[in-house]
């Protein structure tokens, strides 16, 4: 089998060793690279995740590397074809995603200047929240062009908005076709109109009230879990996302998948950083694809992307 390229996962928390163990499981790069500014921690968990190659059946080698706050120790991403950036302090019960900004914003710029250093030509997939805000500033630090700067948050509030509709009637998720679209937060916007059981609308099977306490529990998906964990947020589903994210451009697929991309027109709206589908390939975005929506879904949309827009501006002076 040939595998090739190298991808590296910044910060090596629940979030970024979970996605630097599918990736690596996933057999298909050269080496995956985990990094965290925790002494030992990378190298460690690395060391782990090589162990249990012979017994899951993958060569993909992991090196973990900690760095330092003045850029120490960025020589191990060198070369790296994506850089996958969930440094950062995640939610704790009651917190909203924006309650992180500014000191995640701090920690992402740091993050991203060095990686600008380091992997100049490398796709950045953000995780750190707030996403939309996290993902303007890392291309603003970057100064990468903005199709290779994408943000993670539409694969999982999808998959989420999935996993509750198959939950309530009963069938298997892979029956199940849902969207949402506009930022990770309270102006999310779910597409039920775009939203498909073996093929047949949802709005067939489900009556509008159930739809939306469906809608009302993936908007607040992430909260649910914080809740629950009573410290740190949810990684299995969000991992997934990013790593499948990784694998498309990695691949140069071409698959379209709901992401945070750089909107310079479509729907009418321009110059913000937004949850919209897009075609992903080895340079990150190929295109951003418009899918038709409803008047209350558009206005949802425009709405989303003028509340992240304030925001994404503020993060120029964090
Ligand atoms: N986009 C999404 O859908 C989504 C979903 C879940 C979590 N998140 C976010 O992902 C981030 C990580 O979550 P987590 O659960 O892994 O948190 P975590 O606390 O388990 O891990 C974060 C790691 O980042 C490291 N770190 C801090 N500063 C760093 C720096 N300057 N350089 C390198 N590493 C650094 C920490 O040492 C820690 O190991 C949080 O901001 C969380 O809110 C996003």
């Amino acid at each position: 089998m040939a595998r090739k390229g190298k991808v590296t996962v910044v910060g090596a928390g629940f979030y970024g060793s979970t996605t630097a163990q599918r990736l690596a499981e996933y057999d298909i790069f050269d080496e995956v690279v985990l990094t965290d500014i925790i002494e030992g921690k990378p190298e460690g968990l690395a060391l782990d995740m090589n162990q249990s190659r012979p017994i899951e059946g993958f060569e993909t080698k992991i090196t973990g590397a900690t760095t330092g706050m003045s850029g120490e120790g960025y020589e191990a991403i060198a070369g790296s074809d994506i850089v996958v950036i969930t440094a950062g302090l995640p939610r704790k019960p009651g917190m909203s995603r924006m309650d992180l900004i500014e000191v995640n914003a701090k920690i992402v710029r740091q993050v991203a200047e060095n990686v600008a250093k380091h992997a100049p030509e490398a796709v950045v997939i953000v995780v750190s929240n707030p996403l939309d805000e996290m993902t303007a500033l890392t291309q603003l630090a970057t100064q990468f062009p903005k199709n290779r700067v994408i943000g993670q948050a539409g694969m999982l509030d999808t998959a989420r908005f999935t996993n509750f509709v198959a939950g309530k009637l009963g069938v298997d998720v892979a029956s199940v076709k849902t969207l949402t679209l506009g930022s990770h937060g309270d102006t999310m916007v779910p597409v039920p109109s775009h939203c498909t059981v073996n093929g047949r609308p949802l709005t067939e099977l489900l009556s509008a009230a159930d739809i939306d306490e469906l809608v009302t529990r993936t908007r607040n998906g992430g909260a649910e879990v914080v809740a629950l964990l009573k410290t740190g947020s949810a990684y299995y589903a969000p991992s997934a996302a990013a790593a499948r994210m990784a694998k498309a451009v990695a691949e140069d697929s071409g698959e379209i998948m709901p992401v945070c991309a750089w909107v310079d027109g479509e729907y009418g709206i321009s110059g913000v950083y937004l949850g919209v589908m897009a075609e992903l390939g080895a340079n990150g975005v190929r295109k951003v694809v418009e899918v038709p929506l409803t008047d209350s879904e558009l206005a949802g949309l425009k709405e989303a992307a003028e509340a992240v827009r304030a925001k994404q501006a503020d993060v120029q002076s964090l």
